[in-house]
């Protein structure tokens, strides 16, 4: 109706699509997830995370032999991307599940493990299947969501919600920034127990403080991604290699052209590149290399060599000013992203890659907010 239509105008306010303005709100969404939660420290206090839903339960998650991260799709990647961090401050073994596949499995669960249901709906049916299952077992089931009174928030032991504000487009984008920001919160408030990587953890803080700056800089590459684009439009395929902190990035970058560019994409682990994917190589293929500095960075480098020795045709992204180290004859396409600590850098680098997809989508003239066959919540198995 025509109503429906100038409600729908007033919530898109200047954008043309849900998912166009919820990639530019980032900035401000993902200060909201860490409204309150940070705390700045002082004289005689430390920096510190605050997270009121958890903290009557460190103790328990602290002793636990194993944290298990659940989810699906996007969630399934954010928990990814935040692995690494966890193990660190933790020293706990943090292992993945895709809710379906461990139901597929009936994959052992214990008492001592806390298992962390990561959701944006909190409604995904295999995500909410995978929870009775954990509580049948006996674990500690810690529910990260969006939705606030969604089944997982209502029926995890305890939580942290997301408030990245409600995400409307089928392709999550603000919400998988803000799991990210939640998710290294929660390594730093189960890590606060050990004085050893003090440090560390004031540092990361820092930069969660800079972090949506960071990210109104990155935005500011939207035309500069709307011209790739231009580049890309018809090619069949779209490989994005990751490692590290950004393997993560890969699948979620490749994930989002898939769904709603409805383009062929693949994440790909670049320390497998030798075990198959060197074999699609060649000088038509368009393949995204992250490269942003981190302790991988000289692995990444000697990746896009070897890619570059067979012709490659690349595209990487790397930190700013460091264009001269990831493609010394100035023959491939560079993406400079602002820098930040490690941990995060994540949430800086899929950003250049959902505004791609985004404009893939509109240029090859697809439904940006409702892709085909897709659905924002998937209640059904
Ligand atoms: C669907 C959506 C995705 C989402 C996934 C998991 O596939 O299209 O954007 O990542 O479900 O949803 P959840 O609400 O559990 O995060």
């Amino acid at each position: 109706s025509v109503l429906e239509m100038e409600v729908e105008q007033i919530n898109k306010g200047k954008y043309e699509h849900y998912m166009q303005k919820e990639i530019h709100e980032q900035p401000e969404s993902l200060t909201t997830t860490m409204r309150g939660r940070l705390i700045r420290g002082g004289s005689c206090k430390a920096k510190s995370v605050l997270l009121g839903g958890i903290k009557d339960h460190l103790k328990t998650i602290r002793r636990s032999r194993r944290i298990v991260f659940i989810g699906c799709g996007t969630s399934y990647n954010a928990a990814l991307a935040s692995r690494p961090i966890l193990e660190e401050l933790c020293g706990i073994p943090v292992t993945m599940e895709i809710a379906s596949d461990l139901l597929d499995r009936l994959g052992p669960i214990y008492r001592e493990d806390t298992v962390v249901f990561v959701s944006q709906s909190g409604e995904t049916a295999d995500t909410l299947l995978a929870l009775e299952y954990a509580l049948e077992n006996g674990a500690l089931c810690v529910g990260i969501t969006n939705t606030v009174g969604s089944a997982i928030a209502r029926n995890t032991h305890c939580g942290v919600h997301i408030n990245a504000g409600c995400e409307i487009g089928v392709a999550s984008t603000k919400a998988y920034t803000s799991q990210i920001v939640v998710m290294v919160m929660l390594a730093l408030a189960i890590g606060d127990d050990t004085i050893s990587n003090q440090t560390r953890r004031e540092s990361i803080i820092d930069g969660l403080f800079e972090l949506p700056s960071k990210v109104r800089e990155v935005l500011k590459l939207d035309q500069e991604m709307k011209d790739l684009a231009k580049e890309l439009m018809s090619e069949q395929s779209l490989l994005v290699f990751g490692r590290g902190y950004n393997y993560a990035t890969a699948l979620e970058g490749a994930l989002k052209v898939k769904e709603v560019a409805l383009m062929h994409s693949e994440g790909i682990l670049a320390g497998e590149m030798k075990h198959g994917p060197l074999a699609l190589v060649d000088e038509n293929l368009p393949i995204v290399v992250i490269a942003t500095h981190d302790a991988c960075f000289s692995k990444q480098q000697s990746v896009i060599q070897q890619l570059h020795a067979r012709k490659g045709r690349l595209i990487v992204m790397c930190s700013k000013g460091e264009a001269s180290l990831v493609c010394p004859g100035g023959s491939c396409r560079v993406i400079e992203v602002p820098q930040v600590v490690d941990c995060i850098q994540p949430v800086v680098n899929i950003v250049p890659l959902q505004l791609l997809a985004y404009h893939l989508t509109v240029l090859r003239g697809y439904n940006v907010d409702q892709p085909r066959n897709l659905a924002k919540s998937v209640t059904t198995q």
